[in-house]
Formats: C-alpha cells, structure tokens, sequence
C-alpha cells in the first residue's frame, strides 16, 4: 500500500486526477509567437512545456485553436476539426499533445458549442435553407410585419440578439456577436453532430473539455420575451434552460462516460444550487463548473458599472460555494481568465503590493477546497494594461460597449469610459506573455497583434526565474505544497472571522490532518487572534509570503498582503 493509498484508507478520500491537479489556461493568441506574425501559435506553446513542467502544472487548458475568422478570437468557430492557420496545423496540435503527454501534463480542449461562426458550413448551409442544415441555428420570423427582431432578447456583447439575414429572410438568434450564430439544440441532428465531433477529439487523446457558456444552450420554448427590469434582457430563458439537464445527460452518455476525463462546464448565472444539479454522479457528471458569483459581485446591474467590493461580501461568496460543493460535487478555484481583469489589479494592488498580493491571491486559489486554474501570467504578477484610446483596444466585447456609450451619449469620449475599461475589460488579460525584458516581452519578433503591459521590462518570466523571492518561485511552492498535501486538497474547509474587514481565514481538516490559512486583504497591519478550538502546537508554518516564525502564536500580526498557511507536519 503506498502512503497515498494509506491515507485514502484512513480518510474514505475517492482520489481524483483532476481533485488533485492544478490546470494552467492557455489563451494561444498571446502566449508565444514562433513565427513573427504576432499571433501566439501551436509550436510557441511546444516551446514552453518545459516552463510549464517547472512551474508543476498538471494539465493545460487551451482556449480555441480551432478555425475561425477570429471575431472573438476562436470563440466563433467554422472548422472544429481544424487548426486556424496562424496557430499552425494539425501536426503541431499532435506534437503539442504528446510533448505535454511525455511530461505528465494533460490537455483540456475547449468546447463551444453554444453557437458556431456565421462562417460554419452548418451556417452557410442553413442560411441557404439546405434541407439538412435548416434547422441547425435558431431562426424566426421578426415581428412588426418582419421588420423588428422576433423578441427583446439582448446579446451579451450588447444590442439585440437578433441579426436578420438577408440571404434566408429571416432573423437568426446570437446570444454574443452576430458573427455567433446560436445552434439549435432541440434538434436531434445538432445534438449528434456535436457528440461526434467531441468523441473525435476524444480519440485522439485529450483529457477532457472546458465547455463555453454550457449553460445556455437550451431555450425557452416559443422564445418569449425576457423581463426588462434589469440585467441582461432574456437571460431568463436561456440561463439553465428548460432542457440543459437532459442534454448534458445525453452527451454524458453518448460521449463522457469515461469518468477520467475533465469537464468543467462555463457556466454564468448559476447559483450553488444550479451547480449541484450540475456536478457529479447525482448532477449531470460534470467534474465540475466555472461559476461566476466572486467575479461579478462588484458589478452593478451590467458589467461596465463596476462598483466596490468588499471582503466580507467576498468571503461569504466563497464559503458558500465551499460549503456547497463540499459532500456532492467539487470547486474550480480561480480568480481570473481571458474574460476577466488581472486579479492582482482588481482583488490586490497592482503597484506597491503587486507582488505581496499575487501571491497572497495564489494562496487563497491553492488552498481552498477545489482545483485550481492559473491564467497565463498569474504567476508573475501579471497586471491591468493601459489602453489610452480606443485604437489599442481589441475585444468585440470592449469595442462594441465603448461605440455604444458614445452612439447613446452616455458618454462625451473615451475618457469617460476609460476607467470601465481599465477595470473591467477582457483585453487586460489578453496582452503578450511577459517572456523578458527583449522587445515586445520576448513574445515575438513582429508587431504583437494587441500592445504589450509597459511594466514587461520588469514584470517577466526571465526576470522571475533568476530572483527567489519572486511570485514565479512562489507559486511553485504552492503547487508542490498542494501535491504534497491531501488537506490541502480534499480538506473541509471552516470558514474563521467572517465580518473581519480585512482578514480572510479559514481551516482545513481531514482526519487528523489540519491546515490554517491566514491572509491580510489589505495595506494597514493587522491583528489575528487565532480562535480557541485551534490547537495551535500542532501547526508548523508551511509557506509564507514574507518571514515569519515557523510556529504560529496565539495572536500575531500580518503586514500588508502578508499571507500564512500552517499545516500539521
Ligand atoms: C465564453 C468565453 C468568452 C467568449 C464567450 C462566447 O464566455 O470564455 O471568451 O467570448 O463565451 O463564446
């Protein structure tokens, strides 16, 4: 019996590859550019598997490779067994897999089949009223004798979610741009297409799939008209859609019944309870889902209005989807993406604390209950850009909200909306890879397709690597430390100090393993008493972000970002 095995024993662990892993997502488009286009590409990412292999990742998420004209930069796929020209071909998505393979890294392909390009054969097909492809996308008369789209559903990247189409003479739903034609999942033949595709990829060897907006792809019947109080108009009738349970049980047992795989499903909008019916053998199987509650809290009723947070708000957001998933189900544990700001500008402080409060970011994703995802860049640090006018940006989503505010006149100029931008928009993640302090971060030798951050002459991988003391090497420590421990990994978690303003701790234990997590959420010094039902003389200092005694007393102080995990030995 191996100790792991010994240790199951003892505490009824179920062991999980993917419970256990830690997953780092690649958004391709900007990670590394081996051929001077300025576009990321298949063999930049071959190139760094090593990097990933020291940094002790266990598998990679790759956001969409597959052919698209790249209207949300893969989001909108035409081919999806095809590998888009500029991130190489078929033979290098082969090397990549086996080089990651070789290395114990496993590949997580995206899926979007939420909606495809316009540019999809299935598309072109049904606009054309192809017998066999009529009915593969959402399509309708308008109202208003055809004049005005069928209802008042908005689209998420603003507008109506309705674009008519001149070749069908009809109106075609696009829950994002009018470039992402929706697909019609009450047809049979849509269904089957989209599982064969999956068990396709299946076959060549991945480990599973991040599933893109999964919760939208059922629809209320009849399309009625969405409540206008608020929020995205419709999202009542297509947010954990009337059929969405009987469709992923379908594809769990036409393609996902291999229970190794990982699939953690994107889903907006989805509460705990949306979750639970969602995840594991009483759900519909998912490993699990991204939710979205901890990275919308500090919106107002839309996204650009983003407002304060604040820890106790955030702190309960996060206890309750521990607490929720805890006995049926799992976490994935992240606070940024290719969707969202860089978490250190938003949740810690980008300039005298950067690195003080990445890694005490990092401390709170590795040591919750959960699987953790690191977005490219995370681990240096990376921060929010700087776009001064709206040239530099580049999202559909961004460019679409500013042409609006101005068309509205919510908005004189760009400087108005700036702020929001900088804040909240999802080009703040998507700047180059910080490679060096060479040009253009050593991303590329051409003109990189989106500015880099300017701090990149510091801010780098070549840079972190050389310093020990740095968010790289740190996050390293991490990732080892959450291999090495089971608590760290399959412990309850108990929440401590709920209304502390600035302290966010918490307890993990399985059987008689213990752990404490303590981190400062702030700049001014602070004082943690540590409660009487912790027995404080079995805990040792497991990693700190900053030097502190290797035993914890019964109060102490934490510094600014200071972060602390005390594990039994
Ligand atoms: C998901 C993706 C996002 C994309 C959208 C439409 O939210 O993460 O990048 O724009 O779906 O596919």
């Amino acid at each position: 019996m191996t100790p792991k095995d010994a240790i199951k024993t003892r505490a009824g662990i179920d062991r999980t590859w993917w419970k256990e892993a830690v997953v780092y997502q690649i958004y391709p488009k900007s990670f590394n550019d081996t051929d001077g286009d300025g576009i990321g590409d298949l063999r930049g990412i071959e190139r760094r598997v090593d990097y990933l292999d020291d940094l002790g990742v266990d598998a990679v998420w790759l956001c969409p490779v597959y052919e698209s004209p790249q209207a949300d930069n893969g989001y909108d796929i035409s081919d999806y067994r095809s590998i888009n020209d500029a991130y190489g071909d078929m033979d290098d998505w082969r090397r990549l897999l086996s080089t990651l393979h070789e290395r114990d890294i496993r590949l997580i392909m995206d899926l979007v089949v939420n909606h495809t390009s316009d540019e999809h054969e299935w598309f072109q097909r049904s606009r054309q009223g192809d017998s066999e492809f009529k009915d593969y996308y959402i399509w309708r008369d308008g109202t208003n004798n055809g004049g005005d789209p069928p209802n008042n559903w908005e689209s998420v990247f603003g507008g109506s979610a309705w674009t008519y189409d001149e070749v069908r003479g009809q109106w075609y739903l696009h829950l994002f741009d009018e470039k992402q034609p929706d697909l019609n999942w009450r047809n049979p033949d849509v269904r089957e297409s989209v599982y064969e595709m999956m068990n396709w990829w299946l076959e060549k060897g991945i480990d599973g799939f991040r599933m893109d907006v999964i919760n939208l792809i059922s629809k209320t019947n009849g399309l009625p008209d969405g409540d206008e109080d608020g929020g995205l108009t419709g999202a009542e009738h297509f947010f954990n859609g009337p059929n969405i349970h009987d469709y992923l049980r379908e594809m769990r047992d036409e393609v996902l019944s291999d229970e190794s795989l990982l699939t953690v499903g994107e889903t907006p909008g989805a509460g705990v309870d949306d979750a639970r019916t969602y995840v594991g053998p009483d759900g519909d199987g998912l490993s699990m889902v991204f939710q979205f509650e901890h990275v919308s809290f500090d919106h107002d009723e839309h996204k650009w209005d983003a407002g304060d947070w604040s820890l106790v708000e955030f702190k309960q957001i996060i206890a309750k989807w521990q607490n929720g998933l805890a006995d049926e189900g799992w976490n994935s544990l992240y606070l940024n993406n290719h969707d969202q700001p860089r978490m250190v500008s938003r949740f810690g402080d980008d300039s005298t604390y950067r690195e003080e409060s990445a890694k005490l970011l990092g401390t709170l994703t590795h040591t919750l209950q959960g699987t953790p995802f690191v977005y490219q860049g995370e681990e240096l640090g990376m921060t929010n850009a700087s776009f001064a006018s709206p040239d530099e940006l580049r999202d559909v989503e961004a460019v679409n909200f500013v042409e609006e505010a101005l068309e509205q006149g919510d908005a004189a100029s760009y400087d108005d909306v700036r702020d929001a931008v900088e804040y909240v928009g999802r080009d703040n993640a998507r700047t180059p890879m910080q490679w060096s302090d060479a040009p253009d971060a050593g991303f590329t030798d051409g003109e990189p397709w989106i500015d880099c951050n300017s701090n990149y002459e510091t801010v780098n991988v070549e840079h972190a690597r050389a310093d020990e003391n740095s968010v790289w090497h740190y996050y390293q420590d991490l990732i080892e430390l959450r291999h090495d421990r089971d608590v760290l990994v399959y412990g309850a978690f108990d929440l401590l100090v709920p209304n502390h303003p600035a302290i966010f701790a918490y307890t993990r234990t399985l059987g008689d393993e213990r752990g404490l997590v303590v981190l400062n959420f702030g700049t001014d010094p602070v004082e943690f008493v540590v409660p009487d039902s912790i027995t404080l003389d079995e805990l040792e200092l497991a990693l700190a972000n900053t030097d502190v005694p290797t035993a914890p007393r019964p109060a102490f102080e934490l510094g600014p970002y200071e972060a602390h995990v005390y594990l039994t030995p």
